[in-house]
């Protein structure tokens, strides 16, 4: 019996070494549990209902847009009026429309500190009272933030888009008909100047408003102060006939025009004397510079 217990303790005895080296691995699924409760006894929950640490200049901003305004743009002021920094991580917009940007990301407020939030607001096909909202996430909490932007109804159209339009529309008319341009409303503009004038006034009136040297000049008039090759029959046939299948109208009283045969001749005048008559010769000019001045002693 002895020697049995001997044996037995022998047994113990020898295994517990054994033991001693394998708990090792059993040993950290322990030592989390005891290790949470020190971090979960600081509790700071209460301190949060004290005064805010940030203070802003107003909690809504309002925008009054004029006819034409692209953007609205708002500005928050802020100051940390708390002890300690606060950390403005970013500012949230409840629309693609409306961007805020901080003075950094994130915006570091040490105590004391003041700075600005900007935001942009697109006006873009809105219209009435728009209203938006900032979101403000700081290390101090979520602040809400609105920016209005009452913008007037849609102006009508610009007069340049009215004036485009109509001139689409005018060169079809004239494209279907050239003399379109002596006729009802139309002659007011191209008729009703040019009354009672001659020569180059008459010119201005009634050719330049098609074929004024200017970019806005379309395309398919021609720039008549363009060098050609020219008489007064040439500008006598133009003005008197037109040009069948062109907006090019026929001017002549005699084919429906509105100009007499005597404002017709002022203008051959005119034209004929002030108008380049043939391109120069581009040789005439510089090559007897050169050996001239060589020959003179
Ligand atoms: C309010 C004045 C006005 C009236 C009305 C007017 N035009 Fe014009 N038109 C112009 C002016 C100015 C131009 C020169 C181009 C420009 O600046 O738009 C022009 C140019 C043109 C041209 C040359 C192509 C071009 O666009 O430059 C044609 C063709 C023409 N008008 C046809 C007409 C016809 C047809 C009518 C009537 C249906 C008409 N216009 C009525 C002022 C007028
Ligand atoms: C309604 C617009 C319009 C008015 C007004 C007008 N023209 Fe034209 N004119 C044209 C167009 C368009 C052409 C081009 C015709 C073509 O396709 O060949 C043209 C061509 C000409 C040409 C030929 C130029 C070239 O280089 O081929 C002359 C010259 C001319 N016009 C003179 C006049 C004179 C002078 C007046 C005034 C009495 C006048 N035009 C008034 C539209 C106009």
């Amino acid at each position: 019996m002895s020697r049995k217990y001997l044996a037995l303790l022998l047994a113990l005895g020898l295994s517990s070494p054994i033991f001693a080296e394998t708990p090792a691995p059993v040993a950290p699924a322990t030592p989390p549990v005891p290790a949470a409760t020190p971090v979960a006894v600081v509790p700071p929950a209460p301190a949060a209902p004290a005064a805010p640490a940030l203070i802003f200049d107003a909690e809504s901003k309002e925008y009054n847009a004029k006819p034409g305004d692209a953007a609205a743009n708002f500005t928050f002021s802020l100051t940390n009026v708390s002890a300690a920094e606060v950390i403005i991580t970013n500012v949230a917009t409840s629309c693609g429309c409306t961007v805020a940007q901080l003075p950094s990301q994130p915006w570091h407020l040490a105590p004391g500190a003041s700075g600005e939030i900007k935001a942009t607001m697109n006006l873009a096909g809105k219209q009435g009272r728009v209203t938006k909202q900032l979101t403000v996430n700081s290390s101090v909490g979520i602040k809400a933030l609105l920016v209005h932007s009452i913008i007037p109804a849609a102006p009508a159209p610009a007069p340049a888009e009215n004036l485009r339009a109509d001139r689409e529309k005018n060169m079809e008319l004239a494209k279907a008909d050239r003399q379109a341009v002596f006729k009802g409303d139309c002659a007011s503009c191209h008729v009703a100047k040019g009354v009672g004038k001659m020569g180059h006034d008459l010119f201005e009136a009634d050719c330049n408003i098609c074929h004024q040297n200017t970019p806005s000049r379309a395309a398919m008039v021609p720039d008549l102060a363009q060098p050609k090759l020219r008489d007064q029959n040439y500008w006598r046939s133009w003005i008197t006939h037109g040009r069948v299948g062109s907006m090019m109208p026929a001017f002549g009283n005699s084919e429906g025009g509105p100009l007499s045969n005597e404002q017709i001749e002022s203008l051959v005048t005119y034209l004929y004397q002030t108008f380049p008559k043939e391109p120069e010769a581009p040789a005439a000019q510089t090559p007897p510079t050169l050996p001239i001045r060589i020959l003179k002693p």
